[in-house]
């Protein structure tokens, strides 16, 4: 989808980071934009910067883990927009702590946000996009995260979440690309946002807010990261030209060998092992 002007926009997580990047950017190219965030005010003080930006915006609180919500707000932007075009499911969370000991709560609400909300998003707003086809495509935020374990911070619960929702992402990609809706799955590395204290939206039936999480942004390198309005930007230009997977960090690269070359040496393995072994 090239021209994405008088197009209209759906973003989760929208209050904050890459979230409130990829509506800006979306809003310089003349896409209208409903923001959605759990957070209330973050998202109407973002929808205000779109608007500056002279296209329409909407911000509506949401959480993605509430589908009835997700398919609410899909019909809410169809009837005061008339279309929905694009929808960037982004909203995301961390919890760190080593994977051995992440307690059920740890996953139940990281799977919950990265996971689930983002099925739930697809299911809820398919039979809008579906009206708009072949200018339909749904961005979802992945991660680098989504591509490698990362062994120097412990964050082990939120990659095997980025794992899960990347190939979701992928598989949908091949499926929805004969029904002409586009799919990508953006997978930034680090971006200076307000992920390092996701635990201030931890809801009470998942052990509560904290905003204290041994993995904050000083630790991180989440600090030096990325500005999220490149992220944004980067991600627009991935809708754009359609593409499967958008990178936005080329210094990740090696990573992404190092990891496949792994696989590579048990393959090598195998293939030794197989070739030595008695008939
Ligand atoms: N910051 C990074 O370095 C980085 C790297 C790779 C991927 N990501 C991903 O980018 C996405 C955006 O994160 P960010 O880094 O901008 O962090 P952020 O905390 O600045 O923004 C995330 C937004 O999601 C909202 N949110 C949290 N739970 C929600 C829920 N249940 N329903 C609706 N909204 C909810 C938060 O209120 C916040 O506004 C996430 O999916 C994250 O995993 C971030």
């Amino acid at each position: 989808m090239d021209d994405l002007n008088g197009k209209t926009a759906l973003v989760t997580g929208a209050g904050s980071g890459i979230g409130r990047g990829i509506a800006l950017a979306l809003a310089r190219e003349g896409a209208n934009v409903a923001l959605a965030d759990i957070e209330e005010g973050t998202a109407a003080a973002a929808a205000r910067e779109v608007e500056a930006l002279e296209v329409r915006a909407l911000a509506a609180q949401l959480d993605v883990t509430d589908e009835a919500a997700q398919r609410a707000l899909a019909e809410r932007v169809e009837a005061e927009f008339g279309a929905l075009h694009i929808i960037c499911l982004n909203a995301g969370v961390l919890s760190a702590e080593p994977v051995s000991e992440a307690t059920e709560a740890d996953w139940q609400w990281t799977f919950g946000v990265n996971l689930f909300g983002v099925v739930r998003g697809v299911r809820a707003c398919l039979p809008a996009l579906r009206r708009q086809a072949p200018d339909a495509h749904i961005l979802i935020t992945a991660s680098v995260a989504g591509l490698r374990p990362n062994e120097a911070v412990p964050i082990g619960v939120y990659s095997a979440s980025k794992h899960a929702v990347l190939a979701y992402a992928e598989v949908l990609h091949d499926e929805l690309a004969t029904q002409g809706i586009g799919v990508s799955a953006l997978c930034p590395g680090g971006v200076r946002t307000q992920i390092g204290v996701a635990g201030r939206n931890r809801p009470d039936d998942y052990g509560g807010p904290n905003d204290d999480l041994a993995f904050g942004q000083a630790g991180s390198g989440l600090s030096s990261g990325m500005d999220p309005e490149e992220a944004g930007r980067i991600a627009v230009r991935g809708i754009k030209a359609g593409r499967r997977l958008v990178l936005t960090h080329p210094e990740t690269r090696e990573q992404v060998e190092a990891r496949y070359a792994r696989i590579m040496d048990d393959y090598d393995f195998l293939q030794a092992a197989s070739a030595g072994a008695p008939q």
